[in-house]
């Protein structure tokens, strides 16, 4: 019998979200054991079920922290597979002035907006950039999230935007969050190639592109924002041609702001997943759920652009999608990180349940990064990453509008947040 180094008892409802990413009807299964119990070893799940035979199957050390969870739910850790969380300076006054009837792309033409983001990043070191993203991930950790994928995109140089990605690889080294790295060097047009837009996808293709490939592990997905007046549906194709030969995986901002072809095109190239989708069509939508692609909903940003559409994820999971949720935390569109929030406003402006938006943010949301096997659910083999809720049941989340609803987390296997503090090894 293995002595363990967590086990977790007591709960009143184990969400395990066993059986792989979910689409259709299956979506609103969470596989959820009452009574159940956890144990970990290593940082990986060795054992998981009813406590009765976790039990009986393991055996505790002097070392072992025993966590009880009181009757409280446990589920799986948050997965957020959208992020731009590495970046400077903030937004605040853009805000106000959308408040007062601005719109997100009127201030992009001003020269705000993105650009506004990397005229501060681009004056940051990269330890700086570390320093705000370590803060940040903390933020998220508490909030439950146990893995994070971040893209660059506010460098838009070779140089700036290795600098973006070098910080973000060395947030992963510091920080207990598992952090996936994606290029986004196509987040938008640089203003010292505004006039030739053309010279951007070239140097993205010929140099930026293969400059990020050559440093091991700096990105596994390239990422493109195709959107009217930033990178057209030709362009894009080229982008993500070129990255796919260069041996990363795909992500595209899909019908955010109009709808492009965006979700027609991720589903053409093989995409991962395609994100937004606000505006995207019944037949966008049936191309992504034929191609396994993704669809990744962002409902934080419909929230904050608050002339939004919300992304119809009723539709794509009648369509046959692989429906997941994300943050979108950025500086502009969404200034907020908090999955639960996200869980809320999914079950009340995109159509989804409580059990349904649990498993877009779990393991959807893990395969919509490739980490389906790894993370997102509550399985023996998988990472020990892990929340304990502070009520009863998963769906408390969105009822309480994703507000004080995280009393623990535990990554690989390890205490990191107890009752909303984070825990310095
Ligand atoms: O996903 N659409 C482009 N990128 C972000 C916004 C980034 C920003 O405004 O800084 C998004 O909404
Ligand atoms: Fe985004």
């Amino acid at each position: 019998m293995t002595t363990v180094d967590l086990l977790i008892v007591g709960a009143g409802e184990l969400v395990t979200m066993a059986g792989g990413p979910r689409r259709g009807v299956r979506l609103k299964d969470p596989a959820a054991i009452s009574g159940g119990a956890l144990a970990a070893k290593e940082g990986r799940i060795v054992a998981v079920g009813l406590a009765d035979e976790v039990l009986a199957a393991v055996r505790t050390g002097p070392d072992t922290c025993v966590i009880d969870a009181r009757g409280r739910a446990v589920i799986p850790g948050f997965v957020d597979p959208h992020t731009h969380l590495c970046f400077a300076g903030d937004r605040a006054e853009e805000f106000a002035l959308r408040l007062g009837g601005a719109t997100y792309q009127e201030i992009a033409a001003r020269g705000g907006g993105i650009l506004n983001t990397v005229r501060a990043t681009r004056e940051a070191s990269q330890a700086e950039l570390v320093a705000l993203g370590l803060r940040r991930l903390d933020q998220l950790a508490l909030a439950g999230t146990t893995t994070v994928e971040v893209k660059s995109g506010y460098g838009l140089t070779t140089e700036h935007e290795l600098k973006q990605l070098r910080a973000i690889r060395e947030m992963d080294r510091r920080h207990p969050l598992t952090v996936v790295p994606t290029f986004m060097g196509a987040h938008e047009v640089p203003p010292e190639h505004r006039s030739r837009p053309e010279a951007y996808v070239d140097l993205l293709v010929e140099e930026m592109l293969p400059a990020v490939a050559v440093e091991r592990g700096l990105a596994r997905f390239a990422d493109v924002f195709t959107e009217k007046g930033v990178f057209s549906v030709a362009d894009s194709r080229r982008i993500l041609q070129r990255a796919k030969e260069l041996g990363f995986g795909l992500k595209v901002h899909a019908d955010e702001l109009s709808d492009l072809g965006g979700a027609m095109l991720a589903a053409e190239m093989g995409a991962i997943s395609a994100e937004h989708l606000l505006h995207a069509s019944d037949e966008g939508l049936r191309r992504l759920a034929e191609a396994g692609t993704v669809a990744v909903c962002l409902p934080g940003t419909s929230f904050c652009l608050m002339n939004a559409p919300y992304a119809r994820a009723r539709r794509m999971v009648e369509l046959g999608c692989t429906v997941a949720l994300a943050s979108d935390y950025n500086p502009g569109s969404c200034p907020a990180y908090s999955m639960p929030f996200m869980i809320t406003l999914a079950c009340m402006h995109l159509g989804l349940d409580p059990s349904e938006a649990l498993a877009a943010a779990t393991i959807n949301a893990a395969a919509a990064i490739g980490l389906e096997s790894e993370v997102g659910s509550l399985e023996v083999g998988k990472l020990a990453d892990v929340v304990i809720l502070s009520s009863p049941t998963h769906r408390h989340i969105p009822y309480h509008m994703g507000m004080g609803v995280v009393a623990q987390v535990v990554k690989q296997g390890r205490l990191i947040v107890d009752d909303g503090r984070i825990l310095r090894r």
